[in-house]
């Protein structure tokens, strides 16, 4: 395998970690996705570049790799900085929690839940950022009531209104060896224009009173105050002097919640404008290494319904009260324990409608899935079987369903879900088997 000039490379399999799926499922809002012309499965289909304080961090995948480069504003030291890229590989390794082995979390999750191992295969490779906590919490004070692509879209217009630009790039080449043939049919047309890149903007610039109407300008409703009132907050209590590496000191208060447990760091969360208890749990799972916490909402009610023999009813909205969080939180983490978080995060995407074709033949974000047309099932009603073993099982399938739908319809009631169980005759016993211990 070639690496990507201007890349280093790390050797990391796509079962540990799926960029495809990790940065595209309302986790981070910020980073830039461009197509790559790849003509086989093993080349990288895109590169994903994240503004840091003072670099932009640019990555692409294969099966086997992921590849990163860093690009600093001025001119490039000649010959490249080891140092520097050390430092990326370093962030790298904290952002994506390497060190977790993922592999070992899906092998028991599978072996608590058999939900899970239904699909285990094909939503390979999700797992928790570790993202710095003054973004992660005010992205997700923009999440309430509101959808992946126009958080995307505000947490953006907040980075380009309130920090400078540090550098800006033209979109990634398109060669990527020298022996790389342009495929015929490229994904989609390049863009032509350079990006500017902006590092999240640190409390104080987000702490000033004009901020609010700003931000109301550029369409944040009434999480326009929150922001403001929440940067405002956390300057009052914890003053805004810059620590030696940039960071404010609300920042470096916000990473010391890391070290405490899970209630008292949830209290002190909750004191901010516009943070419920939702939004807490994000910021607990997604930068304050709370692996436990599982956020829930309406969606993640209607999984735990849908698949958990949680009580409601299914595809009707429910009011959240806390009692009902508190259940459907002890019950989700009987079900997967300790990483709980890491879990439902990865049946959360499952459920996502922009991962309905995720991880199928055709057509695919993952090149590498591309499998042969064979495969590829003529029953509409179910995705195809993907990559499990496929002539025998596709064949006994509809049996199997039509057996258990007999025997657990609460278990499988929406066959045209992307979690659509493929192993339904042994979920069934599964059920059944749980139903009579418990
Ligand atoms: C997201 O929300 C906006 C505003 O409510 C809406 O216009 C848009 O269609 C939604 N997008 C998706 C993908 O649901």
């Amino acid at each position: 395998m070639s690496v990507p000039s201007g890349f280093r490379a790390l050797p990391l399999p796509l079962i540990q970690l799926s960029l495809a799926a990790v940065l595209k499922c309302g986790q981070s809002f910020r980073w830039s996705i461009y197509p790559l012309p790849a003509s086989t499965p093993s080349e990288p289909s895109h590169e994903y570049r994240l503004c840091l304080r003072d670099r932009v961090v640019c990555l692409r995948q294969s099966p086997d790799t992921l590849f990163y480069r860093s690009v600093f504003a001025g001119p490039p030291p000649h010959p490249p900085d080891d140092a520097r890229e050390a430092e990326t590989l370093t962030w790298l390794k904290d952002y994506f929690q390497l060190d977790v082995d993922l592999v070992k979390l899906y092998d028991e999750w599978s072996e608590r839940d058999p939900v899970f191992r239904s699909f285990r295969t094909r939503f390979e490779g999700i797992r928790m950022l570790r993202q710095d906590p003054w973004e992660n919490l005010i992205s997700f004070i923009c999440s309430s009531n509101n959808n992946i692509s126009r958080i995307t879209k505000m947490v953006k217009s907040l980075c380009k209104q309130y920090s400078p630009p540090l550098l800006s790039l033209p979109p990634p080449t398109f060669t990527l060896g020298s022996l790389h043939t342009p495929p015929l049919d490229p994904p989609e047309p390049p863009e032509l224009e350079v990006e500017e890149f902006h590092p999240f903007p640190p409390p104080s610039s987000l702490a000033r009173p004009d901020v609010s109407a700003t931000l109301r300008s550029l369409g944040f409703g009434y999480r326009a105050d929150f922001i403001q009132k929440t940067a405002q907050m956390l300057i009052d209590e914890h003053g805004a002097d810059k620590a030696s590496d940039c960071q404010e000191a609300p920042e470096m208060w916000l990473r010391t919640l890391r070290d405490m447990p899970t209630p008292e760091a949830r209290l002190e969360l909750l004191k901010l404008m516009g943070v419920g208890r939702k939004v807490a749990d994000c910021v607990m799972l997604m930068s304050l290494d709370k692996k436990e916490v599982i956020p829930i909402d309406t969606h993640v009610h209607q999984i735990a319904i849908k698949h958990y023999g949680m009580r409601g009813t299914s595809g009707t909205k429910q009011a959240m009260n806390p009692k009902l969080y508190d259940e459907i939180n002890a019950k989700l983490c009987k079900v997967w324990g300790d990483y709980a978080g890491w879990a439902h995060s990865v049946l959360f995407t499952a459920d996502l409608k922009s991962f309905a074709s995720y991880g199928l033949p055709t057509p695919s974000p993952t090149p590498v899935k591309r499998s042969s047309p064979s495969a590829v099932v003529e029953d509409d009603t179910l995705p195809p079987p993907l990559p499990l073993p496929t002539t025998i099982r596709k064949s006994r399938k509809r049996k199997q369903l039509t057996e258990t739908i007999a025997v657990a319809p609460a278990a499988i009631s929406d066959t045209s879900s992307p979690m659509v169980l493929q192993e339904a005759g042994s979920l069934a016993e599964r059920v059944k088997r749980r139903r009579r211990q418990g």
